[in-house]
């Protein structure tokens, strides 16, 4: 199993990181277009390797991607990351052009290849991916869901003091701070409501905190996160990888799911070797439905303004 990623700023070296350490892959490829920079990060993190008992073989490289040929799966993480005040959707001029010369350069040493885009404005470039790519939609998957959904989940878990792994739930939508959409009704605590262990008023504080996830580390770290987006995109990498058809939010490619079409947004999938193994069209409360449906409408509007 061969993985690349491009980028390997913090969010690509972390997603590195956490795919060897996870011991399923044989081969990781990190490519940066900074000279030496991913060279740097892949040797240092083998010199991890020992140490944190991996056997995944990462090299680096300065931008050449024969290095990356047949790839099972690449991510894409390149571009620039926001700034504190910046919302995801203005980074798109410059990763725009990023993505589109990246993923026509994936493609073309491994056209097999499936694709998981990082880079924001992450639904608009997961699109753009399928415009300029033409791969089939179950291989190209925006990872924003699994993201949002664990921080949606240490939210909750602090909100009634509960520990993690006794906490689930998931958010839909654009992986953005308004578009994103919390499912609080489907949310448990081991099979139980959370709405039994919490207040009305204190879940929607946890909806809100969800929401501006992202932004709000983005303003204590002066750039965005990288360890949980690294953790996440590993998870995806994995169930593809091993086909353990696990059920993650991803950003798809939608035709005419959960009303929608011509757009890519976060929905629940089912992740094997495949890539995409299935759309999963939940139903959903009028509430969720009306929300979603502007997160779509949000995300069209920043489609709008890519040129391709
Ligand atoms: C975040 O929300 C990287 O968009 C990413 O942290």
């Amino acid at each position: 199993m061969k993985v690349t990623i491009v980028g390997a700023g913090a969010v690509g070296a972390s997603c590195a990181e956490y795919i060897a350490i996870k011991n399923f892959a044989s081969e990781v490829v990190l490519l940066d277009i900074k000279e030496g920079y991913a060279e740097g990060k892949a040797m240092d993190l083998m010199q991890c390797a020992s140490l944190n008992a991996f056997d995944t073989k990462i090299k680096g490289t300065t931008n050449d991607y024969s290095k990356t040929d047949n790839s099972n799966i690449c991510v894409i993480t390149s571009g620039i990351p926001r700034k504190p005040g910046m919302t995801r959707e203005e980074l798109i001029g410059i990763n725009a052009g990023i993505v589109k010369t990246v993923s026509k350069n994936l493609v073309k040493f491994s056209p097999e290849t499936i694709l998981i885009v990082v880079s924001n404005p992450m639904d608009t470039m997961t699109y753009l991916t399928h415009k300029v790519t033409g791969l089939p939609k179950n291989r190209i998957i925006g990872m924003g869901g699994a993201l949002d959904s664990a921080r949606f989940k240490y939210r909750l878990a602090e909100a009634i003091d509960a520990p993690i792994s006794d906490v689930d739930g998931m958010v839909i939508g654009g992986h953005s701070d308004s578009g994103m959409v919390p499912l609080i009704s489907h949310a448990t605590r081991n099979s139980i409501k959370i709405s039994e262990f919490i207040s009305k008023e204190r879940l929607e504080q946890v909806k809100q905190d969800t929401k501006v996830g992202g932004a709000t580390l983005t303003k204590l770290l002066g750039t965005s996160a990288w360890y949980a987006p690294g953790a996440a995109v590993s998870g995806l990498v994995q169930a593809i990888a091993c086909n353990q058809k696990k059920v993650f939010p991803c950003s798809v490619l939608l035709e005419g799911e959960y009303g929608l079409n011509n757009l890519c947004i976060g929905v629940p999938v089912m992740l094997g070797s495949n890539g995409i193994e299935k759309i999963i069209d939940i139903k959903l409360t009028e509430a969720d439905k009306a929300h979603l449906k502007s997160s779509a409408d949000g995300v069209k509007k920043t489609n709008g303004l890519l040129k391709i």
